[in-house]
């Protein structure tokens, strides 16, 4: 089957067999792929060529492509909806497409034009729709990914890309849920610097955090709250933005190079204002949030990721102190904006901000 774009022709090889899905209950996050994934070449000279949707399948890379190499990689977090009405609606795709395009432009990769990518990635939902989840708290989340695939060993950008997009079938990101989770203030690694990565979506961030991670989780935290380079500024939480909510003010880290300009964190910023609150992106360091649980001005602190929606933080440990936040529970403003950034995404309330675009 094929369809006509004004750039290209995007073609469609259907499955054979379908798998099975499986239940809810078993989702998680990232366990299952659906039966189709899309494609995309960048050749130099030739520009993005081949849009395809073909089964899940592995995919075929010389063992000298760059991205083994030299860590060419980027990716995106995205997610579709089955809202209330039955309708399957994407989150705010263009915010993504803008993303990969940036994070292409530091790792000197070509990255898609946003109408490519996007239309195939709508053909892809709609041709694995079966794989959305009518149930609330899951949805189908959609990786899109960026690699150089140039064979050659010398230090330079590739000249040939893939972009693919796969999809999962995810629930809760943390095993607590949307219930708060226990972090660890990370005192030695640093997840990036800046004039790094920090800002873009590489892979290469996730794989600079794998071991503070590892280490917080043998001392029995989910994850850890990332700090600047000198170990005295807030930067983010785990894999997520974060937020902290004083008395008169809500504070997030003012986006500075080293780190990630998050999507719920921008739905977040929006909708505080949207309340009349008061939300300041600023320098925060550990030292304040500190004094301001001696004081009792500190009321919340919350993550905020595609992934996780909103995560609450329940407590910030350190060899130093162990700040117990909100009494170990969720706070009434994290309650409050992922019940309106979810019943935005499900269609159970106005779409006030154009957000959500249907497939
Ligand atoms: C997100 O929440 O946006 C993420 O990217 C998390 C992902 C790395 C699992």
């Amino acid at each position: 089957m094929c369809y006509k774009t004004a750039m290209t022709t995007l073609t469609i090889s259907k499955a054979g067999a379908l798998k099975n899905k499986p239940a809810i209950k078993d989702l998680g996050f990232g366990k299952y792929f659906t039966d189709h994934m899309f494609l995309l070449n960048y050749t130099e000279g030739q520009g993005w060529h081949s849009p395809r949707i073909t089964p899940y399948e592995p995919l075929m890379i010389e063992p000298g492509a760059s991205v083994l190499h030299y860590g060419q990689a980027l990716f995106e977090g995205m997610k579709s909806f089955r809202q209330i009405n039955g309708d399957t609606v994407l989150f705010r795709p263009e915010f993504n497409a803008k993303r990969l395009q940036d994070g292409a432009e530091r790792l000197c990769m070509e990255a898609p034009p946003t109408e490519m990518m996007l239309h195939g990635i709508r053909e892809l939902v709609k041709v694995d729709q079966d794989w959305v989840p009518a149930n609330q708290g899951a949805s189908l989340y959609i990786r899109p990914t960026l690699i150089g695939t140039e064979s050659f060993l010398g230090v330079r950008p590739s000249s040939e890309y893939l972009f693919f997009a796969i999809c999962s079938p995810v629930a809760s990101y943390y095993a607590e849920g949307a219930d708060p989770i226990r972090i660890w203030v990370e005192d030695t690694y640093v997840r990036a610097a800046r004039g790094g990565l920090g800002a873009t979506k590489a892979g290469a961030n996730y794989a600079a955090s794998l071991k503070a991670a590892l280490v917080a989780k043998k001392k029995g935290y989910a994850q850890v709250l990332w700090q600047d380079v000198t170990h005295k500024f807030i930067e983010e939480v785990g894999t997520m933005n974060v937020f902290f909510v004083f008395d008169d003010e809500i504070v997030t880290p003012a986006l500075n190079g080293s780190i990630l300009p998050g999507g719920v964190r921008d739905c977040v910023i929006t909708l505080l204002k949207h309340f009349g609150l008061k939300i300041t992106e600023r320098e925060l360091s550990m030292n304040e949030v500190v004094e301001s649980h001696k004081t009792g001005r500190l009321k919340e602190v919350f993550g905020t990721g595609t992934a996780a929606v909103i995560s609450p933080v329940g407590e910030l440990a350190s060899p130093q102190f162990n700040l117990k936040i909100n009494n170990g529970e969720r706070g009434p403003v994290a309650t409050r904006l992922y019940d309106e950034i979810t019943g935005i995404q499900y269609g159970e309330k106005p779409d006030l901000f154009n957000w959500v675009q249907k497939i």
